[in-house]
């Protein structure tokens, strides 16, 4: 696969980006030309020139791609299962019917705004371009956080509870001031009282590789490893996240680590192969990385990208054909873009 894969990009030349995201397999990312979390890949998306830009990642990170892309250029996922299970817990259908529901309890649609994690459909982001929000990634959700309240009074923040609940938690907004909205209940679940009073609206979603870790983990690497490091990944529960040493993107955590100095041993909560990358590549350097949880969970949407899908994509591409291509509808792209122009403007 190696070699066949090593000659395909050789003929596709500078036509072609392989995008790989942190959570893919070694035998995978390691023919990426920009790796990155979901931010920076975004930002070498919309900046590159390549005609055609392979996805190492999962789909909404695909999709993003496409929108922030120029005309022209094609977005390809060589396996087109790889989603996200996150993503998935939010569908526009139930988002639309929230936002009625949320202006039925007595909210003016100039004091809240929607607020989206890039973990969402593309149909979602342009649904909060339009009415007046933006997306976020977990590297910027704070600035997305300020960006929002410096225009309305709450957020309705989609689709992952932890990570809104997290970065608002940081802010200083106590708990008592966030309301769950649970899209399978009738009404979210909460009253409209209850929804008038919160300042942030939180999407019942979840990563399920990232609620794995417990706080209990946190307290046996602490006895286990004197002195050690705990960093996680924001989209943890909060009982993690308030126990841990740091918390960050996949890109931000890495800089944690290279940033240690030699002899520091780390604990890392988030997607295994980049625990394991990162503990193999910092060994050498004198620091000692083990995964928060013993069981070590992988994501199993990222890992559907193998290393077959990348040489069938490839090798159909130098034969001139472009398989698994990603394109988000033109209405879509529209107020998908101004939602993600918005988060880009803020930075990562
Ligand atoms: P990052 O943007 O931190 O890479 O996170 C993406 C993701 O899906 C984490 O589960
Ligand atoms: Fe989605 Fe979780 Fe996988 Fe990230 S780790 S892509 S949030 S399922």
């Amino acid at each position: 696969m190696d070699e066949r894969i090593a000659a395909a990009r050789k003929t596709l030349g500078s036509t072609t980006i392989l995008l790989g995201h942190h959570y893919q397999r070694d035998e995978v990312i390691r023919f990426a030309d920009y790796t990155g979390d979901s931010y920076k890949l975004a930002l070498a998306a919309s900046q590159t020139d390549a005609r055609y830009l392979i996805f190492c990642g999962v789909h909404f990170m695909a999709e993003s791609a496409d929108v922030l892309g120029q005309p022209g250029q094609q977005v390809i996922l060589p396996d087109l299962n790889a989603g996200c299970s996150m993503a998935d817990m939010a569908e526009i259908g139930q988002v639309e019917e929230c936002w009625e529901t949320l202006l039925d309890s007595g909210i003016e649609a100039d004091e809240i705004i929607p607020l989206t994690y890039m973990n969402s459909s593309a149909a979602i982001k342009a649904f909060c371009g339009e009415h007046g929000g933006l997306v976020c990634t977990s590297s910027n959700a704070r600035a997305a956080f300020d960006w929002a309240f410096a225009r309305a009074k709450q957020i309705l923040f989609l689709p992952d509870q932890h990570l809104g609940r997290n970065t608002g938690y940081r802010m200083g907004i106590p708990l008592s001031d966030m309301a769950v909205y649970d899209p399978w209940q009738l009404n979210g679940g909460i009253t409209p009282q209850r929804m008038r009073d919160a300042k942030i609206v939180l999407w019942k979603g979840h990563c399920s590789v990232h609620q794995r870790f417990l706080p209990e983990h946190v307290d046996n690497v602490r006895a286990k490893y004197p002195g050690i490091q705990v960093i996680v990944h924001p989209e943890c529960r909060i009982e993690v996240c308030e126990k841990a040493d740091a918390i960050g993107s996949t890109e931000r955590l890495i800089k944690i680590v290279e940033a240690a100095p030699a002899g520091t041993t780390f604990a890392i909560g988030t997607e295994i192969h980049l625990v394991n990358r990162l503990a193999k590549q910092f060994e050498e350097r004198g620091r000692k990385i083990v995964t928060l949880d013993d069981a070590g969970c992988l994501c199993t949407t990222m890992y559907r990208i193998s290393p077959q899908h990348l040489a069938w994509a490839l090798e159909n591409l130098v034969e001139g054909r472009v398989v698994n291509r990603i394109q988000v509808r033109d209405d879509v792209k529209y107020w998908a873009r101004v939602a993600l122009d918005r988060m880009l403007e803020i930075g990562g």
